[in-house]
């Protein structure tokens, strides 16, 4: 067979094709992955051709392009399936606010929050959006993901929604970073709706999530006891479904309002957060198709002592996938290796749970589990060098990036020590 590149003298292979059901995420306790040592892997245009042991590949294929991983370690690349990419400013002033004992929840409310990030954002061009977004993506690119999901949601307005859109949009098309867009105008209530909530829900109900829909595929609400409540996130979510769009959902993060529960109730793709889901969410979820992503580097971020309960939620079947929740004020980092290692140490993952949670089932959480998430022949070549041993090793290394090469949609878009 001809193909374009072969990848070889790869030390660990780790496939992290675990599901049965092709494009259907892993589900349950995992402490083992299956992986191949000294093995090679064959890309032919954007896709997968081949992979294996290093003896067999090499004799089956000849490449036109050779690439040694000099013995490390090769995964897929990271999904990150929640991210609120496009801000510009910062809030380091909160930072020591909440040092000082404020709550996440009293800085929203005395204005700061999301609606500080909003005032900036309003302010933004479409290419200052973009000039903002871009470095961070390249951290993302360092810290070995290959796919991420992308929210609106500082607009707070339909024009400014769509500019945050537009620029999701733009930054996938110039990077190697492929974005999912999520329309998340339902992040907050505006300063100028903080008088008519219900004015708000019914501008979003009828005239953002309609116009937006041709921009996103995914629509998300932020259900919380300050924000917005569960008759109202069923009215935006139901007005969502109506119109197409996927359906995501901030839910549980620092009250249990019910938000796994009506996620699953609706057929969410995800629900996200969940630091503070009780048991009846964890049983709605495992009954559901919905991908539960959690977000450690948040709970870890606001100092809290409550982290998601994951461990009850593997026991129970739900599909567990990890994100950063990349985002100014609750959780300011790129790097997956870094949740990986926090879903380890403080939600009681096992490396192989956190791996998957990152890989399959992170592609699950934003509806690709069928072409990315895991190496099989046909799926797209989104793959990782890792300068590690093992899988076993990654979470157990923090703070720095061991990502030697990373390679996506077949083409090495990344190399430490290198152009790419
Ligand atoms: O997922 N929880 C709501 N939204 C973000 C925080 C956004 C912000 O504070 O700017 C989150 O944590
Ligand atoms: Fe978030």
């Amino acid at each position: 067979m001809d193909v374009d590149l072969l990848l070889t003298e790869i030390g660990q292979l780790v496939p992290v094709a675990l599901s049965p059901a092709p494009g259907k995420p892993h589900r349950g306790p995992l402490r083992e992955l299956p992986a191949i040592e000294d093995a090679a892997l064959a890309i032919q245009g954007e896709r997968i051709a081949l992979l294996g042991p290093r003896a067999e590949v090499q004799a089956a294929v000849r490449a036109r392009e050779v690439l040694s991983a000099r013995g490390k370690l090769v995964l897929p690349g990271f999904v990150d399936p929640h991210t609120h990419l496009p801000w510009v400013g910062s809030r380091e002033d909160e930072f020591e606010e909440r040092l000082g004992g404020a709550t996440y929840a009293q800085i929203a409310q005395r204005g700061g929050g999301i609606r500080a990030t909003t005032r900036r954002v309003r302010g933004a061009s479409l290419d200052e959006m973009c000039a903002a977004a871009r470095p961070r993506l390249r951290r993302m690119l360092e810290h070995g993901t290959t796919t991420a999901e992308a929210k609106s949601g500082y607009g707070l307005d339909g024009e400014v929604e769509r500019r945050q859109l537009h620029a999701i949009a733009r930054l996938s098309r110039e990077q190697p970073i492929e974005l999912l867009a999520t329309n998340m105008a339902a992040h907050e209530v505006p300063d100028e709706w903080r008088e008519d909530r219900a004015g708000w829900v019914r501008k979003l109900c009828d005239e953002v999530l309609p116009a937006l829909r041709p921009l996103a595929e995914f629509a998300d609400v932020f259900c919380e006891a300050h924000v917005f409540g569960v008759e109202e996130t069923r009215r935006i979510l139901g007005r969502a479904r109506e119109l197409g769009y996927g359906l995501k959902l901030h839910a549980d993060e620092l009250n249990d309002t019910g938000g796994a529960g009506l996620a699953a109730e609706l057929g969410a793709v995800s629900a996200d957060h969940l630091a503070c889901t009780g048991p009846d969410g964890i049983a709605a979820l495992a009954r559901s198709e919905t991908v539960a992503v959690l977000l450690p580097g948040t709970s870890f971020y606001l100092g809290k002592a409550k982290h998601a309960p994951a461990r009850a939620m593997l026991e129970a079947g739900v599909a567990v996938a990890l994100a950063t929740d990349l985002n100014p004020g609750s959780c300011l980092t790129e790097s997956m290796p870094m949740i990986l290692t926090l879903a380890c140490l403080q939600l009681k993952m096992t490396p192989a749970e956190a791996i998957v949670a990152g890989t399959l089932n992170a592609a699950c959480a934003v509806g690709r589990g069928h072409d990315r998430g895991s190496l099989e022949p046909g799926k797209l070549a989104d793959l990782v060098v890792w300068d590690a041993p093992s899988w076993r090793y990654l979470p157990t290394h923090f703070g720095v990036s061991l990502v030697e090469t990373v390679i996506k949609r077949g083409r090495v878009a990344f190399s430490r020590g290198g152009a790419a």
